[in-house]
């Protein structure tokens, strides 16, 4: 079946870089997902073993090897996120679903030494727009828990609109968590040139 997969692709804006992983980001990514456990282990699936190995510099060839994989196939737009060219976070595109659903769900966490610059939300308007033209895609959903304040306000500062609760969603640090669920569509940002261009607009106003 011939799609727009979007991928591979590049997005920047000002210092916010997004780009496919490389396979000389192992050192660096392990670093990063080794001294960032505590923040980011409570969020994500529940780790098949040991977070210190499944984030070691050897892991990553398998990571890098599934994300590629998923990408080729056009189910995934796997984004490295660097900040003023250092790799400081991930924005995945995943799970799309082509045909009449034309979708895919937004996962992302950035290195907590960069928290707060709103780093991610800028990274997560690049994606969208990127998904919604080259990309192919209709809709954008993303889930988060209830208590994931943080995330919550990304979606939030980006006018995505707050859709479902998921009950006992996804299996999150080790129990079936609860989720909102939010979700964009193309037509929602059409008129205001783009998510990008909302979110700059938005953020001179704050
Ligand atoms: C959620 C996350 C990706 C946000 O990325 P970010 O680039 O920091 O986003 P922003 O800069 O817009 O900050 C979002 C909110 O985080 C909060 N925040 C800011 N600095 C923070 C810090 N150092 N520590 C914790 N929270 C902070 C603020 O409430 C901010 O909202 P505000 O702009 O209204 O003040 C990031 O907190 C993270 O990686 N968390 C762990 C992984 C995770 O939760 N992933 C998402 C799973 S759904």
């Amino acid at each position: 079946m011939i799609f727009a997969s979007g991928w591979p692709a590049t997005l920047a804006d000002g210092p916010v870089l997004l780009r496919p992983y490389h396979r000389r980001d192992a050192r660096v990514w392990s670093a990063v997902r080794r001294m960032n456990e505590g923040w980011l282990a409570q969020w994500e699936p529940t780790p098949p073993g040991p977070w210190f190995d499944l984030n070691s510099p050897s892991s990553f060839r398998y990571v890098l090897r599934e994300l590629r994989r998923s990408a080729r196939i056009g189910e995934a737009m796997p984004f490295a996120v660097c900040y003023q060219d250092q790799l400081v976070g991930q924005l995945s595109i995943g799970s799309i679903v082509r045909r009449a659903f034309c979708s895919g769900f937004a996962g992302y966490w950035v290195d907590s030494r960069f928290a707060g610059r709103g780093i991610i939300p800028t990274a997560l308007a690049l994606a969208v727009d990127h998904a919604f033209s080259a990309g192919g895609l209709h809709r954008i959903e993303v889930n988060i828990r209830p208590e994931n304040a943080p995330s919550r306000r990304v979606v939030e500062k980006l006018g995505f609109r707050e859709e479902a609760y998921h009950p006992r969603y996804l299996h999150i640090d080790g129990a079936w968590r609860d989720h909102i669920g939010y979700g964009m569509t193309s037509e929602d940002v059409a008129d205001e040139g783009g998510l990008l261009a909302r979110w700059h607009r938005l953020s001179q106003r704050a």
